[in-house]
């Protein structure tokens, strides 16, 4: 079947739709057999209809007013450009939140490809069925591009939610079977979730020369540079995530309210991305996303410093960002703002302690500091016992809004960290 649909713009709505499902008797016992110890939940899980009239709860408490928290150096995701202080959903989503999206677009990420004129998906006749392979086309002013969205359904009736992973490996094949401890697809399926895999280098390729040769250069004629300030692989793979969403929202099989963008590494830094901008996505999973993901970028001492980034891979970011390199101190913004964007939606830090160029630390810090975006809506609650560095290893933490855990061992999206998503509860608050 084709579908054609010209591109809605990514609405505010989604996340405000009703989100939750009590987990299975079934599961949450699998999750407890199977999986490193669960921090108990310091709010019971309990399906949340998120409705325009969610109560707002008091002013987060503040150390103080000014920008910065002395205890984690923080900017303080709530304080205006001009300096007044945010103390309510409504002037965080009104003021705020535009404020600083336009921030990380402007030094960070790069400006977002536009609405594109048309995008269709073909799953060349697999309607219905439990795995599909979707082509995803887009058109821009530019030349169309496509790209490929595997989408696995468990055969176990409706899923309690779904895992879309940016796939920056391109793994992901045909076989359900198939799996690996970064992409587990039967595991997944087992557990009741659905999973779907967006290749991101048919996205844009994960290459200094060729990056622009997915959708980039639909919208951007080929042959003239980009503006300095227009997003490149990082913040394509966003959008892309974004129009893979624009999928699941019309396939019967899934629940567009229940849908985690998932990314590692480098894909986690595109999670984010993708999280913070697009509101549908209820779930935002960061694994060891690291320097200019979970990590503060003011702890440019530590682990991947922003000079390292953009020159190694001057192709993730705009030439806006890589003024910074040296000069993190003068960034407008920090990473622990970005996770705050993403506020009232579930954010959840996968970290790992041998993880040095991702500095879990820094990741750690940036996940404390988004907690004030988290309690305007009454969910300021991060789970972890102590704010201290560092938690427990191998545990999950869990609050309403936030995850969070740190898994003993080195770079990578592995089964221990799978058996936390999964047991994670994370459409639940
Ligand atoms: C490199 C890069 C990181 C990135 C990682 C990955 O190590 O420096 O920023 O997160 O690759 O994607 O695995």
């Amino acid at each position: 079947m084709v579908i054609r649909q010209q591109q809605p713009a990514a609405g505010r709505g989604r996340r405000r739709s009703a989100v939750g499902r009590a987990c299975s008797a079934a599961l949450l016992a699998t999750a407890v057999l199977c999986t490193p110890s669960i921090h108990p939940a310091a709010v019971p899980p309990a399906a949340i209809e998120r409705t325009a009239g969610w109560t707002v709860p008091a002013a987060p408490s503040q150390d103080d007013d000014d920008s910065t928290s002395e205890s984690t150096q923080t900017p303080n995701p709530l304080v205006l450009d001009s300096g007044g202080q945010v103390e309510d959903v409504q002037s965080w989503e009104q003021q705020r939140r535009p404020e600083l999206l336009e921030a990380f677009q402007e030094h960070v990420y790069g400006q977002s490809l536009p609405t594109p004129e048309e995008v269709t998906f073909d799953d060349g006749g697999a309607s219905g069925e439990s795995a599909k392979t979707v082509t995803i086309s887009v058109t821009g002013p530019a030349g169309t591009a496509s790209f490929t969205l595997r989408l696995f359904v468990p055969e176990t009736g409706t899923p309690t939610g779904t895992f879309l992973l940016i796939d920056h490996r391109g793994s992901v094949g045909d076989d359900a079977d198939s799996s690996s401890g970064y992409a587990p697809t039967a595991k997944i399926l087992d557990a009741g979730y659905a999973f779907a895999a967006l290749n991101a280098e048919e996205v844009a390729p994960d290459d200094a020369g060729s990056y622009r040769d997915g959708v980039i250069n639909a919208f951007y004629p080929a042959g003239q540079d980009l503006p300095s300030d227009a997003g490149r692989t990082i913040s394509a793979w966003a959008w892309g995530a974004s129009r893979a969403m624009d999928y699941l929202e019309t396939d019967p099989d899934i629940d567009p309210s229940k849908v985690a963008v998932i990314g590692h590494s480098r894909g986690g830094k595109a999670a984010l991305w993708a999280g913070a901008q697009d509101t549908r996505f209820p779930v935002v999973i960061s694994n060891n996303s690291g320097s200019t993901g979970a990590k503060l970028a003011r702890r440019d001492d530590s682990g991947e410093s922003i000079a390292a980034i953009t020159e190694q891979f001057p192709h993730w970011f705009p030439d806006t960002y890589s003024r910074y390199a040296g000069n993190a101190g003068s960034l407008p913004v920090d990473q622990n703002q970005l996770l705050a964007l993403i506020a009232p939606g579930r954010v959840v830090v996968g970290s790992a302690t041998d993880d040095g160029n991702a500095d879990p630390q820094g990741e750690f810090l940036s996940y404390l500091g988004a907690a004030p975006a988290y309690e305007l809506y009454g969910l300021g609650d991060t789970g972890l016992t102590s704010d201290s560095w560092p938690p427990t290893e191998n545990e999950a933490f869990r609050g309403p809004g936030m995850s969070y855990h740190l898994r003993a061992g080195s770079h990578g999206l592995e089964e221990t960290d799978w058996d936390m998503y999964l047991a994670g509860e994370l459409f639940e608050r």
